[in-house]
């Protein structure tokens, strides 16, 4: 056995030393570094925790601001509604009640105190004007096209579905005269079949571009039966036939409103017919585009106007066509320097060439509504203007915080196309 010399032995214990002391300051060194790793760790912790606390938050605002909106409306208050007994209370259909007339229609008769089923298809209506009345227990909403049979118990239908501007009508004319024929049988069956009697909203274009002026119920009318507004105008003068049809025949109970150029808020902004042109091109600051010279003349009526009147003729005992318009006439210009003053604007008045069959002269006789019904109308023309005015710059707003408004579409002249009809 080799025994160790004194300066291994001294250099051993040395070494001894060092290594308790590098073992103790390896250990030292540790500590310190899980403490660092663990002090680090917490502050990452912390600062992810902060941040996926944000995300969070971003992620829940939306929501919350649903919520908010969802509690308004289980809180949502109505318009005021009339009680009526039981009695007087009706069972009300308004077809195309989500559109610009019907949903007018439906807030009178809500009012009124009735009960009433909106029925549309949506294609020019939404639920937008009718939406302050969901949930009410009067009313009730019902997504259907009337080329459909319906089967619902109802006193009285007010039968409004049909597209109704010519760019709206145009789009689809085979669809627009199924809604005018079959439409209307179907909801002349219904109205046999439960008793109800009917309004049917007719049209100033059953008499064309008028020989006669102005238009009195008993003029015949003037139509092209081929150009490009036969779908609606013969669409409207043949429903006519099948009132008269299913009274004759059946014993149906109806009524007929020949409805005369009428304006005001919810109406299309983009329909292509003389106020709301005027309006969206006075606002945007765009030129006033007049078809032709700008003498063909115009009456427009403001619709609380026409929904009193169709409400006085439903419950009246004339089942006659009667005239539901204002008589006062105006020039296409007139109109547009009247718009674009009331607007305030500095758009230019520019003159095109004028629209295919475009009347040259509308203007209603309303002497059997004044005489039979007590009704003409009050609202100034004016007046019903800047409220059309003012509703036509808040959908702009509307439209420019990316809500979506839609337009309608050209013309389908194609054959052969796999769309519904
Ligand atoms: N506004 C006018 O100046 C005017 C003038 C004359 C006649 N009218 C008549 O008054 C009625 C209402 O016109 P408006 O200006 O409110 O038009 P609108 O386009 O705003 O309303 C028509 C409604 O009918 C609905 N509709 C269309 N086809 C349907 C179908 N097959 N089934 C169910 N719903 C359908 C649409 O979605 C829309 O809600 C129309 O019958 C129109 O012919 C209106």
């Amino acid at each position: 056995m080799v025994s160790k010399g004194p300066v291994l032995r001294l250099l051993t214990a040395i070494n001894r030393r060092r290594m308790k002391l590098l073992m103790g300051l390896a250990f030292v060194a540790y500590v310190a570094s899980v403490w660092g790793n663990f002090v680090n760790m917490r502050s990452l912790q912390e600062n992810g925790d902060q941040k996926v606390e944000s995300k969070i938050e971003e992620a829940v605002a939306p929501l919350r601001e649903k919520i908010k909106d969802l509690e308004k409306s289980f809180t949502q208050k109505y318009p005021p509604v009339k009680f009526l007994s039981e009695k007087d209370r009706k069972r009300i259909l308004i077809t195309g009640g989500a559109g610009f007339v019907g949903s007018h229609l439906t807030d009178k008769l809500m009012m009124d105190g009735h009960e009433v089923t909106v029925v549309d298809n949506f294609f020019t209506g939404r639920k937008r004007n009718v939406e302050h009345w969901i949930g009410h227990e009067n009313f009730e909403l019902i997504n259907h096209d009337v080329v459909e049979p319906l089967y619902i118990e109802v006193d009285q239908i007010y039968h409004l579905a049909s597209p109704a501007s010519p760019p709206n009508y145009m789009y689809n004319p085979i669809k627009t005269l199924k809604t005018n024929t079959i439409g209307t049988l179907n909801m002349l069956g219904l109205a046999k079949r439960v008793g109800a009697r009917l309004l049917l909203a007719s049209t100033s274009e059953v008499y064309g571009d008028p020989e006669v002026h102005p238009q009195n119920e008993d003029y015949w009318g003037h139509v092209n039966p081929i150009g490009p507004r036969a779908c609606y105008d013969e669409g409207k003068r043949v429903a006519e036939t099948m009132c008269y049809a299913y009274m004759k025949q059946e014993g149906v109970e109806v009524r007929v409103a020949r409805i005369f150029n009428t304006f005001g808020p919810r109406m299309h902004m983009n329909d292509g017919r003389v106020v709301s042109n005027f309006i969206l091109q006075a606002l945007q600051g765009e030129p006033l585009t007049v078809y032709g010279p700008g003498t063909q003349t115009r009456a427009f009526q403001y619709v609380s106007d026409l929904v009193n009147g169709l409400v006085a003729l439903m419950n009246s005992n004339v089942s006659s066509p009667v005239n539901l318009g204002n008589p006062e006439e105006h020039t296409i210009l007139e109109f547009a320097q009247l718009i674009k003053k009331l607007v305030g604007s500095g758009s230019e008045i520019q003159f095109l060439s004028e629209a295919q069959d475009d009347p040259q002269k509308r203007k209603p006789d309303i002497r059997k509504a004044k005489l039979l019904l007590g009704w003409e109308p009050v609202v100034p023309l004016e007046e019903g203007l800047n409220k059309a005015i003012h509703y036509f710059r808040k959908e702009l707003e509307y439209q420019a915080n990316n809500q979506y408004i839609p337009k309608p579409k050209p013309a389908r002249m194609k054959k052969g196309r796999t769309r519904h009809n």
